[in-house]
C-alpha cells in the first residue's frame, strides 16, 4: 500500500537507519534463474512476455519466493514505453531493435493516446500486489525521458550515441519536444502503476553519464525534476528512487536538485562520496559490482562488508550498483541473502 512505512524497503528509504539493510537486486528476475527461462519459452516474443500479467507476475515473484528479498521489481521493460507511444519494438539476441526516429520527422508519428496499451502492466502489479508477502515493498518503474529516447532515436543500443546526441545540439527545440512527450508518458505510467498499487517507484537512467553538464542539466535533471514533481502533487508519501548511472561528478547536483528521495549508487561511485556528501541529501541504494556477485566467494563477502560498514548508519537499501549478470550462479544471490541477514561487521 502506498505510504505503509512498516515494510522495512520504505523505512530505509525514508531515511531510517536499520539493523539490517534491505535488499532488492535491479534485473533479480531473469535469465540467471531456470525457472526464469523455463516461463519465458512460453513466450518466444518478450514484448507479449511483458504485457502478459499472469507471467509478468510469475516473473515478479520468483526471486521473492527463491531469496526473499525486502522488494520486488515488477517485471515489464523500459521500452515498453516507446512502443506505446507508436515506435514498433522488438528484442532479437542482439538487445532491443526499434525503427529509429530522426530529427526531420520528430515527433510526428507518436501520441500519448498510445499509453493505454500499457494498461495490462497495471493488471500485473495487481498480482503481484495480490501475492506477494505483507512486508514484501513493489517497486514500480520507468526509463528516464533522456535513456528511453537514446534507445528510440538510435533505434537500439550504441555505442557513441551520436545521432541522439546530433539532434539534441542541433535542433534542441525538437528533441525538447520529444523529451516532453516522454515526461507526460512516464508521470501517467507511474501514476497508473502507484493506483494499482505499487509501494515505490525507480527511474532508470542508464545513460545518465554520457552528457557534458550543460545537457545533463536539460536532459537529466530538469526532466527528472518534472517527473517526481508530477507524481509527489498526486502520491506525496510514495518514494522515487532515481537512478543515473554513470552521472559521476554529476551525482551530487543530481540528488540535490530533482527532489528524489533516494538515489541509486553505480558501481564506480566510491563509498566515501555516497557516504558523505550524497547520503546526507537522500537515502542511497546500491552499489555491488554485479561481476562481484557473479565471482562469489571471498570478494563477494569483502565487498558486502565494505558497503554496509560505509552506508549502514544513515538511509540505505543494498543493491547492485548495475543489474544482475545473466552468467551468476543463484546460489551466490543465496548466499548475499545470508551475508545481508547478519549484524553488520566493522572490523
Ligand atoms: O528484474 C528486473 O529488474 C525487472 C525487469 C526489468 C527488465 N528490464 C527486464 C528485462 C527492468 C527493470 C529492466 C530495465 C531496463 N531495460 C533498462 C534499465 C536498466 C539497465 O539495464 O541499464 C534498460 C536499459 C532496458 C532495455 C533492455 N531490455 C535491454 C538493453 C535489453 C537487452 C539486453 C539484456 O540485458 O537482455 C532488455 C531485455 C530484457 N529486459 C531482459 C529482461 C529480463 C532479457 C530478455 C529475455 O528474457 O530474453
Amino acid at each position: 500500500m502506498p505510504g505503509d512505512k512498516a515494510k522495512p524497503l520504505l523505512r530505509a528509504l525514508a531515511g531510517e537507519v536499520l539493523a539490517r539493510p534491505p535488499w532488492w537486486l535491479m534485473r533479480q528476475a531473469g535469465r540467471y534463474l531456470p525457472e526464469y527461462r523455463a516461463l519465458r519459452a512460453r513466450s518466444p516474443n518478450f514484448v507479449e512476455f511483458c504485457l502478459t500479467p499472469a507471467l509478468a507476475a510469475e516473473a515478479t515473484l520468483q526471486p521473492i519466493r527463491r531469496f526473499g528479498m525486502d522488494g520486488a521489481i515488477l517485471f515489464a521493460d523500459i521500452l515498453l514505453v516507446a512502443q506505446a507511444l507508436g515506435q514498433r519494438l522488438s528484442f532479437g539476441d542482439d538487445g532491443p531493435r526499434l525503427d529509429a526516429l530522426d530529427e526531420h520527422a520528430g515527433i510526428a508519428g507518436l501520441s500519448l493516446a498510445g499509453i493505454v496499451a500499457l494498461d495490462p502492466v497495471y493488471e500485473t502489479v495487481r498480482l503481484c500486489r495480490a501475492a506477494l508477502p505483507p512486508q514484501t515493498a513493489l517497486i514500480g518503474f520507468a526509463g528516464s525521458p533522456w535513456t528511453v529516447a537514446t534507445y528510440m532515436v538510435e533505434g537500439g543500443a550504441s555505442r557513441d550515441f551520436r545521432q541522439v546526441k546530433i539532434w539534441a545540439y542541433r535542433d534542441p527545440a525538437g528533441f525538447a519536444a520529444l523529451i516532453e512527450l516522454l515526461v507526460e508518458a512516464t508521470s501517467a505510467y507511474l501514476s497508473g502503476q502507484i493506483e494499482a498499487g505499487v509501494d515505490a517507484v525507480q527511474l532508470f537512467d542508464s545513460w545518465a553519464g554520457i552528457l557534458p553538464e550543460a545537457e545533463f542539466d536539460c536532459w537529466v535533471i530538469e526532466p527528472t525534476r518534472r517527473i517526481r514533481d508530477a507524481l509527489k502533487r498526486r502520491f506525496p508519501t510514495v518514494p522515487v528512487i532515481g537512478f543515473p548511472r554513470g552521472a559521476g561528478h554529476l551525482y551530487e547536483r543530481y540528488a540535490a536538485e530533482t527532489g528524489i528521495d533516494a538515489i541509486g549508487l553505480d558501481t564506480m561511485v566510491p563509498l566515501s562520496v555516497a557516504r558523505e556528501r550524497l547520503q546526507s541529501l537522500t537515502a542511497v541504494q546500491g552499489n555491488l559490482d554485479p561481476v562481484a556477485l557473479l565471482a562469489g566467494g571471498a570478494a563477494l563477502e569483502r565487498a558486502v562488508a565494505s558497503i554496509r560498514a560505509a552506508l549502514g548508519d544513515g538511509g540505505f537499501v543494498f543493491n547492485l550498483g548495475h543489474g544482475v549478470l545473466p552468467q551468476t550462479p543463484p546460489e551466490h544471490v543465496a548466499e548475499l541473502a545470508r551475508l545481508l541477514a547478519q549484524p553488520v561487521d566493522r572490523t
